[in-house]
């Protein structure tokens, strides 16, 4: 059937550019676009030529500020074109400009870009129909007019800016978003200035708005979900898993973890678990889920929110039955402190990772992070350091004093480096198991070597 049409066909349909009949004008207007609407022609010679002019129309309500649309799917692929209120002839101003990254675009008078008769503003509505005799390709030289044709399109309410310059300053938008075209069907027609009312008994419009491969955001919500993401998820990679992991320290205790490390954590988890779905959404909205720093973030989410708790729970209950530290305390302990320290580096790199999506991320912000992780890691270590020395001391003193056992609860603590038995016993490392509950306990190392007689497990005695 394909080797048919083929043979039948001109070569130019075979390169899929020559026209259905009627349809030459192709136009989206977006949903969220508050009435903006864009639309494409590529007139017969310029598809057969594969160079030559395009035109373009973009129109929406004269209470927009500015109205823009660009080639491909990101500001600095293509030509964008700006349409805003000119100086008080009730015409528009184009301003044709390129971007070199996420930042207000500047103009060029590179971009071969011309208004035609038909732009003005009537009716409130604003209406720029435009020539661009260089727009046939993007600047990484792919074709910006194919069956698959990317734009982006932007647009901000506020005051009318009336002023014929084309450096004019734009701020940010209040909505943006990203369509597709299939320009093959834009493609037709010889006029000089297609949308011209005159010229649109030879022309026919398709609305490809819900055939389009489209996105839309609205840059008030995104800006929001960015502050809800980066809050959210640094309050639990820097303040709340590290201090929960810190209460083991504080309080080394069985009833530690399950009244205070347990719980605290679950919490610390959910709240990390909101920042990444507020996260992967933003990662949808600004076009970078195949970036680092969400990648990092998924993997670090989820190790923390699901490996760690399974190993939790099973050196719990190892340790409930046997009193044994196993190696799932360990990896829980060291695994933790992995996933803390690489999710608060990632929080680091998603600044970096914002700062290329938008430019307004404030430098307080920034500082405040720093900040916070530093004081934070300082915490962190002192009150390890502190432990281990208080831990030291109590043990110096038992081995004066055997009448006077110093740890009360060692039975019950699982407490990295933290029970005196443990930490007493740097020789006898993970080995450490009680016994006997009896009275008459003593610690072993497992080889039957009696350790420090002036051990009894208070516990067992009650
Ligand atoms: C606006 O300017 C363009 C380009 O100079 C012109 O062709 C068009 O007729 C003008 N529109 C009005 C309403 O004056």
């Amino acid at each position: 059937m394909k080797l048919f049409h083929s043979l039948l066909a001109p070569p130019a349909l075979v390169a899929g550019l020559v026209p259905s009949i009627f349809a030459q004008i192709v136009n989206y207007t977006p949903s969220k676009g508050r009435g903006v609407s864009y639309s494409v022609n590529v007139p017969e010679d310029t598809a057969s030529a594969g160079s030559g002019p395009i035109y373009i129309q973009v129109k929406g309500p004269s209470h927009l500020k500015w109205i823009a649309l660009g080639q491909g799917n990101r500001m600095n692929l293509g030509n964008n074109f700006i349409v805003y209120s000119g100086s008080g002839d009730n015409n528009v101003t184009l301003s044709s400009r390129r971007a070199t990254g996420p930042v207000e675009p500047l103009y060029t008078p590179d971009i071969e870009a011309y208004l035609l008769d038909g732009s003005g503003i009537s009716d409130g509505m604003m209406t720029a129909n435009i020539r661009c005799d260089n727009c046939m390709f993007l600047h990484d030289g792919r074709s910006a007019v194919g069956a698959h044709s990317e734009w982006i399109w932007a647009a901000t309410h506020g005051e009318a800016l009336n002023t014929n310059d084309v450096s004019a300053k734009l701020y940010q938008h209040d909505w943006h978003g990203i369509f597709s075209l299939d320009l093959t069907k834009a493609v037709g027609g010889s006029s000089d200035n297609p949308f011209l009312r005159s010229e649109s008994h030879s022309y026919t419009t398709i609305d490809y708005t819900s055939m389009s491969k489209q996105q839309q955001i609205d840059d008030t919500v995104l800006h929001k979900k960015r502050i809800a993401h980066g809050s959210l998820s640094a309050i639990a990679f820097v303040l709340l898993f590290p201090n929960s992991a810190l209460s083991l320290y504080f309080y080394p205790s069985r009833r530690t973890v399950t009244w205070i490390h347990a719980p605290l954590q679950i919490f610390a988890a959910i709240v990390a678990l909101g920042g990444l779905a507020i996260g992967a959404s933003v990662s949808r909205d600004v076009q970078g889920v195949r970036n680092y720093h969400p990648i990092i973030g998924y993997i670090v989410t989820l190790g923390i929110v699901f490996v760690q708790p399974a190993l939790g729970i099973v050196q719990h209950l190892r340790f409930r039955k046997t009193g044994e530290k196993t190696l799932f305390g360990l990896a829980h302990r060291y695994l933790g402190r992995f996933f803390m320290a690489f999710g608060i580096i990632n929080g680091g790199l998603g600044f970096k990772y914002a700062c290329t999506k938008t430019p307004d991320v404030p430098l307080a912000a920034k500082y405040s992070y720093g900040f916070i992780v530093g004081s934070q890691v300082a915490i962190y270590v002192l009150v390890i350091i502190w432990r281990r020395w208080r831990n030291k001391k109590s043990e110096s003193q038992a081995a004066g004093d055997s009448e006077a056992p110093v740890v009360k609860d060692s039975k019950d603590s699982q407490s990295p480096g933290v029970t005196v038995v443990s930490d007493y016993s740097g020789k006898m490392g993970m080995k450490t198991v009680a016994i006997s509950r009896s009275n008459e306990t003593l610690w072993s190392n497992g080889t039957g070597e009696t350790l420090h007689p002036g051990y009894s497990n208070s516990r067992a005695a009650n």
